[in-house]
Order: structure tokens, then sequence, then C-alpha cells
């Protein structure tokens, strides 16, 4: 089945200039990019995007690193789209992650680990829907 999912690649990842890299890889892995954009979150909207680990230890850090700087949205879209994502980008730690992935290629730690990438087929649309509206999607 054809799905999206939406990737963020995070603020360690473009502050070090590896949109572009990130960027081709994801491209000629065949994932289709559907909808793109820079922006930086507010501390309360990376707690809001985040509010699923509200009670994680990590919660505050991670909302503060998000929101930190500029990241990159996007929305993929390729079939199986959402657990073949995960599998190309590598496990969350990227010292776990597999030879050739891009976490383990840019990611630092488990927290600054390169992109973020929905989960579940609810969790995509959800936060597909935080970054974009119809309009900004193609079809
Ligand atoms: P991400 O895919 O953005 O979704 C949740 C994020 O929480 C995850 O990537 C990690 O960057 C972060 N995270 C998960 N576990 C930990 C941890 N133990 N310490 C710090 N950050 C974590």
């Amino acid at each position: 089945m054809v799905e999206r999912t939406l990737t963020l690649i995070k603020p360690e990842c473009v502050a070090e200039k590896h949109i572009g890299d990130v960027i081709s890889r994801i491209e000629k892995a065949g994932f289709r990019i559907k909808a793109i954009k820079m922006l930086q979150l507010s501390r309360r909207e990376a707690e809001k995007f985040y509010e699923v680990h509200r009670e994680r230890p990590f919660y505050g850090e991670l909302t503060e690193y998000m929101s930190s700087g500029p990241i990159v949205a996007m929305v993929l879209e390729k079939e199986n789209c959402i657990a073949d994502f995960r599998n190309f980008i590598g496990a969350t730690n990227p010292k776990e992650a597999a030879e050739g992935t891009i976490r383990k290629e840019f990611g630092k730690d488990i927290q600054m680990n390169c992109v973020h990438a929905s989960d579940s087929p609810e969790n995509a649309v959800r936060e597909i829907y935080f970054y974009f509206s119809d309009r900004e999607i193609m079809d």
C-alpha cells in the first residue's frame, strides 16, 4: 500500500550542512518528496509535537534541542513508506544503527540522531498535518 510519512532533518544535521546529503540519499532510495519546508520550532511547538513523550525523562532535553535551531520537515511517499523509511534511517541510537544508514553516518548520539520519522500510520497523519496543510502536499 502506498503510504506517507513525516520526517524532520534535526538541528545538528542542518547546522552541519548535511541537508543536501540526507535529501539526496532519501530520493535515491526511492522515497518521493511530496512536501518540504525549513522552519524553527518554538519550545511550545516542540512540546506539542513530542507530547507522546511528555512523561519520559528526556522530554525536557528533547524539546529544548528540537527548538534550538532550524529543521527541515518533509512528507515522503512510497509503498510501505513508514516501515521502509525507519529501516532506511537506522536505529534510534546512531551507535546501534546499521552501516550505510543516515543515522550511522550523520547522527551523533541518541538525541542528535540526524532525523525523526513517524512510527505508525496514525502518528504519520498527525505529524504530517502538524507541519503541512493539504495545499502544501503535492498529489
Ligand atoms: P525521534 O524519532 O525524533 O523521536 C523521539 C526522540 O526522542 C528520538 O528520536 C530520540 O532523539 C529521542 N530519544 C529517545 N530516547 C532518548 C534517550 N534515552 N535520551 C535522549 N533522547 C532520546
